[in-house]
């Protein structure tokens, strides 16, 4: 049963609380803009979504300059760089002196979504939760009309100004913007990455990133006494095949340093993925995030995109409704996305250059190799390389 509430209305509906949506919705308070966010899980689960890890100096410091890196200030990890593993080997990639001293910082995403919940909940501002947006009509040029249902299908209507989709890859705004034949690029990758969160202290300072033959691996970190760590497996491997002594000797064998063992807490598999969409903007809708843009994470670029995808957002909504020009909004989809097209692009050639069982040919395997070589003794690559990993500068400026 559908209800229209007439008076459900706000300017800017957002969909979606994860890290796109909560902090679009926090820029457009700060601007005074009014927005809702829609949500179709609980604050809960949003809040436990074991996601990224790594966040780029810029996110780090948009999170601080706007209010909400109170925790952050005090509980990331900096680090100033990376370290590959390869052919038994650490190289150390320092990223903070190879840029002007951009650091990037081990935080959580878990935590990020908390901090930006906890200041909604301050400001009486949390997002409507347990409704799933299921349409979107633009019944004239000025209006949007949103429907959202909960979980026993009881359909309301909110009418708006404009939509900002955050809702991820799966969500409602990719498929709104592939049936009016808005093009996109994807690719598959043959590999998935197999997660682990484990009760042990890392045994790196800084994240590993190891080429082996076997397959890629990742040492990463959540605190000082919580390891994150990964393995390249093929799509059609099962989690279950994978106990934990399994993972623990293949993490050993493939970093080449044995690593501090514990209490395994969460196991995930993530498939790898690239997809571009081709427009941001459709009418009165805006892509954000990963409804737009999916990146396999070894660059660390999801969630980092995801909020400077925000900002560009924000900044042209605030330039709308408050100096009255609507330029901003005109130029976000090629703003964002061409910054986007380069995080896909730098995804992309980390996961190939670091992976092994991505299905090349005996000699692509050799010539990656060999590129892999290059870039280690190549201080134009490694120039490169510390740019994007650090982060692209912002599309448009923070507003504040
Ligand atoms: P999301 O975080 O996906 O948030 C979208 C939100 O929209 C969700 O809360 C969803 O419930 C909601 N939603 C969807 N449809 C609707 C609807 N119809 N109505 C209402 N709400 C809706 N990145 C890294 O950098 N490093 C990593 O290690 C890493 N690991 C990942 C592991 C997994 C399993 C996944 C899926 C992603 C991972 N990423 C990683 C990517 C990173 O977490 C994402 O890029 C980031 O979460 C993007 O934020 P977002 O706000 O755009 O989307
Ligand atoms: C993580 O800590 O989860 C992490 C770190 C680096 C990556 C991807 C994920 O490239």
């Amino acid at each position: 049963m559908t209800s229209d509430l007439s008076d459900l209305k706000t300017r800017v509906l957002i969909v979606g609380a994860g890290p796109a949506g909560l902090f679009l919705s926090h820029l457009l308070q700060i601007h005074g803009i009014d927005n809702l966010v829609v949500e179709q899980q609980s604050r809960e689960y949003c809040e436990k979504r074991q996601r990224a890890g790594i966040l780029e100096q810029g996110t780090f410091d948009v999170l601080n300059l706007t209010g909400v890196g109170k925790r952050l200030a005090t509980q990331a990890i900096p680090h100033e760089g990376i370290d590959i593993a390869s052919g038994g080997t650490l190289h150390n990639i320092n990223v903070e002196d190879l840029t002007d001293g951009r650091k990037v910082y081990a935080y959580a995403q878990t935590e990020i979504v908390k901090d930006l919940f906890n200041h909604h909940e301050t400001n009486g501002t949390l997002p409507l939760t347990g409704q799933e947006v299921v349409r979107v009509d633009e019944p004239n040029g000025s209006s949007v009309m949103v429907t959202i249902a909960d979980d026993q299908h009881n359909e309301k209507t909110i009418g708006c100004e404009f939509v900002a989709f955050c809702d991820g890859f799966r969500g409602v705004g990719r498929r709104h913007f592939e049936a009016a034949k808005v093009d996109s690029w994807s690719y598959e990758f043959p590999s998935s990455w197999l997660g682990i969160l484990a009760e042990a202290p890392p045994m790196n300072e800084v994240v590993i990133y190891a080429r082996h033959d076997d397959g890629f691996a990742l040492q990463s970190m959540r605190s000082n006494t919580i390891s994150r760590l990964y393995l390249e497996i093929g799509n059609e491997e099962q989690l279950e095949d994978w106990h934990d002594e399994r993972i623990w000797d293949e993490l050993d064998e493939r970093i080449g340093l044995p690593q501090n063992r514990g209490k395994i807490t969460d196991k995930g598999k993530t498939p790898l993925r690239s997809y571009l969409s081709s427009q941001m903007r459709l009418g009165r809708c805006f892509l954000v995030g990963d409804s737009a843009h999916i990146v396999p994470p070894t660059g660390a670029k999801g969630l980092n995109l995801a909020i400077a995808d925000a900002v560009c957002l924000g900044s042209c909504l605030n330039e709308f409704y408050n100096r009255g020009s609507e330029l901003g909004l005109k130029d976000y989809s090629e703003l964002a996305g061409q910054r986007a097209g380069q995080t896909v692009r730098f995804s992309w050639w980390c996961t190939r250059l670091l992976h092994s069982q991505l299905g090349c040919d005996r000699f692509e395997q050799r010539m990656l190799k060999a590129e892999l070589e290059h870039f280690l003794k190549s201080p134009g690559l490694q120039q490169h390389f510390a740019d994007n990993y650090s982060g692209l500068p912002f599309s448009r400026a923070l507003e504040i």
